[in-house]
């Protein structure tokens, strides 16, 4: 066979070029997605935002709701299938009981930025660990009473009880909550923008 009657049988649709082994569909490593850190990009975002903000304009909380798996996690995720609209300035953190929520956890969230904070688990009877929730009303009154001393205002801390069917509701109270805090202005323990540091470039 000849070079050119070779070179005629190849088909130009198979022509191969160098072999890289990339198909860009399956392009893997660093994913150019942000990656949510759910508790510290959370509560440490939106850091320049300061006190001095105008209340009510453009500015939107930072919202944490710490929230049961076995009820309000269940209830936001049917508020999510259901299509149920409502407001989206918080980050959930799930625990495994709403008894799981001390003060600590609450306070920590204010200490790094959160304008508000949410605690919900199952209704009264509905605990999966039976007495969990009676005790998250024992921390949630303790901790009520440290944001105080704080001076943190007590609108800014919610409890409430939302069952997995509970979608509607669960939309209901993220909204009521979060116009609560945007009334009530950015957190006053929010941490400081950190200072900006000036670079002088010497001439010589
Ligand atoms: S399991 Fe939901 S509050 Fe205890």
């Amino acid at each position: 066979m000849t070079a050119a009657r070779r070179n005629s049988n190849q088909n130009p649709k198979r022509q191969r070029g160098p072999r890289t082994n990339q198909n860009p569909k399956r392009k893997r490593g660093p994913s150019s997605a942000p990656v949510v850190d759910t508790h510290a990009s959370a509560l440490g975002s939106d850091r320049s935002t300061g006190r001095a903000e105008a209340r009510g304009s453009s500015w939107d909380p930072n919202i944490i709701v710490f929230a049961c798996n076995w009820c309000s996690y269940a209830g936001a995720d049917t508020a999510g299938v259901s299509r149920i609209q409502h407001q989206p300035h918080f980050r959930m953190i799930r625990v495994m009981c709403s008894g799981r929520i001390q003060p600590g956890f609450v306070l920590r969230a204010f200490e790094k930025g959160a304008d508000g904070v949410l605690v919900s688990g199952c209704h009264l009877g509905d605990c999966h660990y039976v007495f969990g929730n009676e005790r998250a009303i024992e921390q949630f009154e303790k901790t009520k009473s440290v944001i105080k001393l704080l001076g943190l205002e007590e609108g800014r801390l919610r409890l409430e009880w939302i069952s997995a069917a509970e979608g509607a509701r669960f939309a209901e109270v993220i909204n009521e909550f979060t116009d609560q805090v945007r009334a009530l202005g950015p957190s006053p323990l929010r941490p400081s923008p950190e200072p900006r540091t000036t670079i002088v470039a010497s001439s010589g």
